[in-house]
């Protein structure tokens, strides 16, 4: 067992897509050990992109994904990173195959619904970016 870090970006939530992706990460068996809505800060948005800080893509990136409420999830399964990337689907929605979160519901770059982290690493990183100790221990400590 693993568990990796998706979010729900404010197209989904605006597309009330929220339900629809829940749903498709519980039929493959995946659980949901944390879950919020909430809003990403600018200096969120630039921690949790980092890695594209000098992409020609970076400014609509931050502005897209804080212009509106995003749900953050740890989800947790086999290969949770891997099993997670693949219900996803490409970050082009269009060449993101029929099935996928992105294939099905994306026509655009920018605005592909879901993030998914890429390792176990930048899992646990931004799991911490978004939840404290206290949300991650759950409703029943
Ligand atoms: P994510 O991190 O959001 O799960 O997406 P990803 O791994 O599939 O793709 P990544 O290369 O990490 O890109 C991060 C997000 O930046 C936006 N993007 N726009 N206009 C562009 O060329 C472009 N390229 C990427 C997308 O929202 C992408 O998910
Ligand atoms: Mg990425």
């Amino acid at each position: 067992m693993s568990r990796t870090f998706l979010m729900v970006k404010p197209d989904g939530v605006e597309r009330r897509l929220v339900g629809e992706i829940l749903s498709r990460l519980e039929r493959k068996m995946l659980r949901v050990t944390a879950m919020k809505l909430t809003r990403v800060s600018r200096d969120t948005a630039h921690a949790h992109y980092e890695e594209h800080r000098d992409k020609p893509f970076f400014g609509d990136l931050v502005a897209f994904i804080t212009r509106g409420a995003v749900v953050a999830m740890v989800v947790e399964g086999p290969q949770a990173v891997e099993t997670v990337r693949s219900l996803m689907g490409a970050t082009n929605p269009i060449a993101a195959p029929p099935g996928t979160i992105r294939g099905d519901f994306g026509i655009e770059i920018t605005e592909n619904l879901v993030h998914g982290s890429d390792s176990e690493a930048s899992a646990e990183r931004e799991i911490s970016l978004y939840f404290t100790a206290d949300e991650l221990a759950g409703p029943t400590s």
